[in-house]
């Protein structure tokens, strides 16, 4: 690059808005997001979610309509958290056949067959300590939980679930559930797994989204956020025991991470704008400190532009209501 100003003036290429959108090299579609939804047994009544304005938990018997809604809006895929009020030392509702895990996926399929769905497989919202998986002497026992995590995925599975989505952040969690699918006759049925974790403060408003019991933190099994060697390691161990889709959680403060797999992999890559994220952009807007609507679009579209394929985001249905 020898010949640099007056002959190099960029600026050119931004005179208009045609001439902006014409240049503009990052789109994202409706089709890119993921709703995560969360849905509640028990209770007669949407309950918002202070920590998430705009959120609220879902009554179980209401989701067939919601999924109706979010379908006739536009959107092609959701994320299924259920709320629990049967939690036990192990979290093994989630493998009954009739517990919430299998009840919301069937209802949402049977409300919209064409609906994608991503049941969140972990235990965390059924464990009545609020791990995410079988404590022993206070450590979360890595093969154990993976026992558990095959029985589910197979319950999910069964119930009708596109994508299983282990997000326990044990080791060999996908290889241990897709030898659980497969030696169930589920050998279509796809894994999105959580496969760049990072024990993160920006999952706050989730657990009072999810009324998880947890005392403590989940370090000694999500990552440590400063390590950006060991995200890109986990991912490709996630692509190497079968996972289908690979995902960075969360998103806009791993902008870097979300790069390096998309380099290291051939995988289609999601990225998680999780509670916090959201938080933050609500709330900020809330208090005139910025344009919500600009800011979500510069936040969906820098995680995109970052790498990532899909992106799970509490704003989906926004996007879908108020346009790109
Ligand atoms: C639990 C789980 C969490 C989220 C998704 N699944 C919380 C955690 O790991 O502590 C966070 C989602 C969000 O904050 O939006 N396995
Ligand atoms: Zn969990």
């Amino acid at each position: 690059m020898s010949s640099q100003f007056p002959a190099s003036r960029p600026r050119r290429l931004r005179r208009s808005e045609t001439l902006r959108s014409v240049f503009q090299e990052t789109e994202f579609r409706l089709e890119d997001l993921v709703l995560p939804i969360f849905v509640e047994e028990g209770i007669d009544d949407f309950v918002p979610i202070t920590s998430m304005p705009g959120v609220n938990r879902i009554p179980e018997s209401r989701l067939a309509g919601e999924i109706e809604r979010y379908a006739h809006a536009g959107i092609r895929s959701v994320m299924l958290f259920g709320v629990s009020h049967h939690l036990d030392e192990t979290g093994s509702d989630t493998w009954n056949d009739n517990g919430l895990v299998a009840r919301l996926v069937r209802t949402t399929k049977q409300a919209v067959p064409g609906m994608i769905v991503m049941s969140d497989t972990c235990f965390c919202e059924y464990t009545s300590h609020g791990h995410c998986g079988i404590l022993h002497n206070g450590e979360v026992d890595n093969d154990a939980t993976l026992v558990n995590l095959g029985k589910q995925a197979v319950v999910a599975a069964q119930a009708g679930a596109d994508f299983i989505s282990p997000s326990a952040a044990m080791d060999g969690q996908v290889q241990a559930i897709r030898s659980a699918l497969d030696g169930a006759g589920f050998n279509g049925t796809s894994i999105m797994a959580y496969s760049t974790k990072f024990a993160s403060a920006l999952y706050g408003p989730f657990r009072e989204a999810g009324g998880t019991a947890l005392k403590g933190d989940r370090k000694a099994y999500q990552m440590n956020p400063m390590n950006r060697r060991e995200a890109v390691r986990e991912s490709l161990l996630d692509e190497a025991e079968g996972a289908d889709v690979l995902m960075v959680k969360p998103a806009g403060a791993y902008l870097d991470v979300i790069r390096d797999i998309r380099e290291a992999s051939r995988l289609p890559l999601a990225a998680y704008q999780v509670s916090g994220e959201y938080a933050m952009i609500k709330f900020g807007a809330l208090a005139g400190a910025v344009d919500e609507a600009r800011v979500v679009r510069e936040s969906l579209g820098a995680i995109k532009r970052a790498g990532a394929d899909l992106i799970l985001t509490y704003f989906a249905m926004d996007i879908a209501r108020d346009g790109l």
